[in-house]
């Protein structure tokens, strides 16, 4: 059974998941709950949080029966920032094969930068190995080589952010066994493992944060986390229709368009005022042109943070657009005719055995930790099966020995 939990700043998710297989997972509930406690995806009240998200977990439990007390978590928030670095090693063996203490030892080595006290490392990412000048290694465990060099990128929050996120946990006794970079996870549900290997940027258009990751050579290149997100929209609807956020969030998501040309103005949406007494009647054009400038903007801040990492011109996979934020109907294809490159909606297809009705961009970090600790489960079911052979394998042999 895997548990995995997203804290977002528009809402909480959990997912169980019972491994059936390696690789296929049986999902037995998600659930979603809106979250408080949270801006820009760091937490800003922990016992708000941590409210919210027992009644997450809560919602779970009673939709599977099953007693949740740990969870893989994402990971992510406006204090992200990410640093590349390089190290090298010569390799110990003398016969120069290489071991995972040489792998451990130039990780170890990549990850030595000075830090202030205030920031923590979230997460190393392996980007490549080189093997005595060959790179592209994935994995240098076992090659022969007499020097051995680790390129990665190191993901790095503040520490209170951190912290904050685990004092929500131990409020409510959950254990979380780990902390993932939030679109890692994503990209594990939603990014084609030819994408990755291409060149995609990955966008999470949450409530929020935007994250901008660039995946190149099946890794991670480069991230970031823009302080907007999609209830930025939200808001300029409220402001302009003078209505409450919780109206201008349900006329965005159920009637709003992302481009004025997508809009038909014969069809009228319903709009009640701030107190709530009062319904009036707007159309679907005018709801349009507020929206379409927020979506423009928004597209312009990816724009700009792509091209500063100078990977723009190298996405021949084009943009992968998830998280809730991707649900604005029209917004892929005005993200296309802006950046002039394929613009996708990422939902979390990875996931096989995936019911249709989770199947969601906004449930793409959250089935993501489910996907991730699948994958990471592999190696260690490999290894249970081989532990379990030799228990036999010396069984028979002692039954031969018995009967012989
Ligand atoms: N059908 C829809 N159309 C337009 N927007 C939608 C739709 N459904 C959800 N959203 C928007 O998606 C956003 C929430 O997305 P998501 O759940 O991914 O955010 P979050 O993870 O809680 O926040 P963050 O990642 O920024 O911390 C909100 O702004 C919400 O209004
Ligand atoms: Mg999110």
């Amino acid at each position: 059974m895997v548990v995995g939990l997203d804290v977002g700043t528009s809402s909480i998710k959990a997912a169980l998941a019972e491994i059936v297989s390696p690789g296929t997972v049986n999902i037995l509930g998600l659930s979603r709950q809106p979250s408080a406690g949270l801006r820009k995806g760091n937490i800003v009240d922990i016992e708000t949080t941590a409210r919210s998200i027992d009644s997450c977990l809560n919602e779970l439990e009673r939709l599977t029966g099953v007693e949740i007390q740990s969870a893989v978590c994402g990971f992510s928030g406006i204090s992200i920032t990410a640093v590349s670095n390089h190290a090298v090693i010569a390799v110990a063996n003398p016969s120069y094969e290489i071991t995972e203490e040489d792998k451990r030892r130039v990780l170890q080595l990549a990850q030595n930068i000075a830090l202030p006290p205030d920031k923590m490392i979230v997460q190393l990412i392996e980007r490549q190995y080189i093997v005595d000048g060959y790179d592209g290694v994935k994995d240098p465990v076992g090659m022969v080589g007499s020097r051995l060099e680790a390129e990665v990128l190191i993901i790095i929050a503040a520490a209170a952010a951190l912290q904050n996120l685990q004092r929500s946990a131990d409020r409510i006794n959950l254990y979380l066994e780990r902390f993932i970079y939030s679109p890692i996870l994503m990209s594990e549900a939603v990014l084609m493992p030819a994408e990755k290997e291409m060149g995609v940027a990955l966008v999470d258009l949450g409530g929020g944060t935007t994250e901008i990751s660039v995946f190149q050579e099946g890794a991670l290149l480069s991230t970031s986390v823009l302080p907007i997100g999609g209830d930025y929209i939200t808001r300029d609807l409220a402001i302009v229709l003078r209505t409450s956020i919780e109206e201008a969030a349900r006329i965005k998501e159920e009637s709003a368009v992302a481009a004025i040309a997508l809009a038909n103005s014969e069809v009228m949406v319903n709009v009640r005022n701030i107190q709530g007494n009062e319904i009036k009647q707007v159309s679907q054009h005018v709801i349009a042109d507020i929206v379409a400038a927020r979506v423009t903007e928004i597209t312009e801040m990816i724009h700009a943070e792509l091209v500063q990492t100078a990977y723009f011109d190298k996405l021949p996979g084009g943009l992968v657009l998830s998280g809730g934020g991707a649900q604005l109907k029209g917004i892929a294809e005005v993200m296309e005719n802006y950046l002039n490159i394929p613009v996708r909606v990422g939902r979390p297809d990875n996931i096989r055995g995936l019911q249709h009705e989770y199947n969601q961009p906004q449930n793409a970090v959250v089935l993501g930790c489910i996907g991730y600790a699948v994958l990471k489960a592999i190696p260690g079911l490999i290894e249970d099966n081989r532990r379990f052979s030799t228990v036999f394998s010396k069984i028979s042999y002692w039954f031969r020995d018995l009967f012989a």
